[in-house]
């Protein structure tokens, strides 16, 4: 079965998968505006870090399609701006939304003299780079993780940082579908991923289409599993690295790369180049998205906890890097001491 696209530039719309409601329903959806692509990013109808970058850069797009057609180059670049100003408070962990949204700054930077439908095309044309280098980032990273991976047989994940949260193969799962194309077959733990279930929703049906045999478990089950069960590797994305290779991704991650540890099950990390914060020196100063309570008390469709109840909902946490056996990016493998230089 072909792979999901979770997002496509047509040609003439920006047209996204709505995964909020995977994996019950398949829903296409066109965003015309800044702010229903602020709204998708936000809400996680599009998510995972990658994603999230290339699809802030097609909110920009279309927020220059709202300029009128007389509009010059002056008018055309500060709408640019403002709207990828806009569009970076969307979500605050994920580095590859700044570095998107930068990247198009950067590429209509000092085009007030030109036409604004230059400057137009020059942001349509920089998101559209953004999504083509994020197929190849995507494949890179599977084909540097297989060879790291090829020898173990059964891996574990959390959250997903697979096909739906890049424009390809995704990074934590891209070794494994690499392995498919070889003829290596991996079995994938994936754990639920509370609150919002991305394991269970996405990563275990994204899973399933592309015929990865997997076990689904409940987070709480993942200490007992490794203990009990052969587990050779963990493999997750993320959201943000600092220098020092401290590496935020979703919540539960930190407690994983624990129990690998307690365990002797080498823990890694797959993840683009642009998610690297060289300006951060470590984990400590990555920001952390908190989100809403209903998501805790509510999140099963039902509330499940009374009403009143004290809620911390944090998105994200942070795995320090002495945990982390080793970094999977497109440029290549790293392990500690990292020297993110060369990326
Ligand atoms: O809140 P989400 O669903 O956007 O969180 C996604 C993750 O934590 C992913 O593991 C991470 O972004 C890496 S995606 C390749």
């Amino acid at each position: 079965m072909p792979r999901l696209k979770p997002i496509e530039w047509t040609g003439t719309d920006v047209v996204i998968v709505d995964q909020t409601v995977l994996p019950g329903a398949l829903r296409y959806e066109t965003v015309e505006t800044p702010e229903q692509m602020f709204d998708a990013i936000r809400r996680l109808k599009v998510r995972g870090a990658p994603l999230i970058g290339v699809s802030a850069a097609f909110g920009v797009y279309l927020g220059m399609k709202q300029l009128g057609v007389s509009a010059g180059g002056a008018e055309a670049v500060f709408r640019a701006r403002q709207t990828a100003d806009y569009l970076a408070t969307s979500r605050p962990t994920a580095v590859n939304l700044f570095w998107a949204l930068d990247r198009v700054k950067r590429r209509v930077a000092g085009m007030e003299s030109v036409s604004g439908q230059q400057v137009t095309q020059a942001v349509l044309d920089e998101a559209c780079a953004i999504l083509k280098e994020d197929r190849a980032m995507c494949r890179a990273i599977g084909e540097h993780g297989f060879e790291e991976l090829r020898r173990f047989d059964v891996l574990h994940t959390h959250c997903n940082a697979g096909g739906l949260a890049t424009s390809d193969m995704g990074t934590a799962l891209a070794p494994v579908y690499v392995g498919l194309e070889r003829g290596k077959t991996f079995h994938v733990i994936v754990d639920e991923t509370r609150p919002l279930l991305q394991g269970s929703r996405i990563t275990a049906f994204e899973l399933m289409q592309a015929g990865v045999p997997i076990t689904l478990i409940c987070d709480n089950m993942a200490a007992s599993v490794m203990k009990r069960r052969k587990v050779d590797a963990v493999i997750v994305g993320a959201d943000r690295i600092a220098a020092n290779g401290d590496a935020a991704n979703k919540i539960g991650t930190y407690g994983l790369a624990l129990i690998a540890r307690a365990h002797g099950v080498p823990f890694y990390v797959a993840a683009p180049s642009s998610t690297i914060d060289p300006s951060l020196c470590d984990g400590s100063l990555i920001p952390i998205e908190e989100r809403s309570e209903d998501e805790v008390t509510c999140g099963m469709g039902r509330r499940t906890a009374p009403e009143g109840v004290v809620v911390h909902n944090p998105a994200f946490d942070v795995t320090p890097a002495e945990l982390i056996a080793g970094i999977i990016t497109e440029r290549g493998f790293f392990r500690a001491p990292y020297d993110f230089s060369r990326v």
